[in-house]
């Protein structure tokens, strides 16, 4: 059994306004939607949220509006065990909104930023002592650059473990690469983080090899296919249980809040992964990007 370990997270919180549709519209098509729904999200949240389900003591650094979406948010935080203290609640901006379009295996998503954008470096500083008491820090890029750079510094200086999600990708500087212990993009972010295309699995092997070789353990999550790194230079793919899916929206959320538990637990490398693509497959099997978030137990039981 694991025992409780406390995992820093700065990021973003959005409301997700979700549309769902049988079929996403192709360009320039109108297409008739089924459902529209309300839910918490934001990539920040999402992994916040994913650690606290799984026993973690998860804190979340991040910023909403003061508005009704930004008092929900932080209910939904404070409901679900993650620690609220270091969420801002800025005057002058809106909370962060997320339109997604939502087919069963398939999504689209546009952000507004709103008050992630005033997650300042400033913010992420006043709050250096939650990074510093976590095993792990973790965080993604739906915050500004400089703020995740902020955060990931505190956390080298302090010997703590950085857990680099680089999502949505924008192009890092290498300083920032060196500042992350792993690094987990899609399939996609890692084609616009090496400017390569993969199209065989030798070819991600090489590319996967010739990028890491300095930088942090890389780790490609790649939806249904699984979760691939190197092991012994050799490509190693974790495959991801069969389920039957409802909605994919946050499933590398709870991949990375999952993972991250998992090495801050004391897992090895590729127990951490297989526990990740479980407790993501799991979360798949709900609507919305959080009601899916899996337990340790459940994650154990599957
Ligand atoms: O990763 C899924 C999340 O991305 C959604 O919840 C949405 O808010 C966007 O940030």
């Amino acid at each position: 059994m694991h025992n409780r370990p406390a995992i820093a997270i700065a990021g973003s919180l959005n409301m997700d306004l979700v549309v769902s549709m049988e079929r996403m519209p192709k360009q320039g098509e109108t297409v008739k939607g089924e459902q529209f729904h309300t839910v918490p999200g934001g990539k920040g949240a999402n992994q916040a949220l994913a650690c606290a389900r799984l026993g973690a003591d998860a804190a979340l650094i991040g910023a909403v509006g003061d508005d009704a979406f930004g008092s929900m948010m932080k209910q939904q935080m404070s409901t679900n065990n993650v620690r609220t203290d270091a969420i801002a609640t800025i005057q002058d901006a809106p909370t962060g909104i997320a339109t997604i379009m939502h087919a069963a295996n398939d999504n689209s998503i546009v952000i507004v930023e709103g008050a992630n954008g005033i997650c300042t470096p400033a913010w992420t500083e006043r709050h250096a002592d939650i990074i510093r008491q976590a095993q792990v820090l973790l965080v993604q890029l739906e915050i500004p650059l400089e703020s995740v750079r902020t955060a990931m510094q505190i956390a080298r200086d302090s010997g703590v473990l950085t857990v680099l999600n680089p999502a949505p990708y924008v192009e890092l500087p290498d300083d920032m690469l060196q500042l992350a212990d792993y690094i987990t993009p899609n399939e996609s972010e890692f084609e616009s983080l090496t400017g390569a295309v993969y199209g065989t699995e030798e070819e991600l092997e090489e590319g996967m090899r010739q990028w890491g070789k300095e930088g942090p353990t890389l780790i490609v999550t790649r939806g249904g296919n699984g979760v691939s790194f190197l092991k012994d230079e050799r490509l190693h793919t974790i495959k991801a249980p069969q389920v039957e899916v409802v909605d994919t929206t946050g499933a590398g959320d709870c991949f990375n809040g999952a993972f991250s538990v998992a090495i801050a637990s004391g897992l090895d490398l590729e127990e951490a992964v297989a526990f990740g693509i479980k407790a993501a497959s799991l979360s798949v099997t709900k609507f919305g990007a959080q009601a899916g978030m899996p337990t340790w137990e459940e994650v154990d039981a599957g």
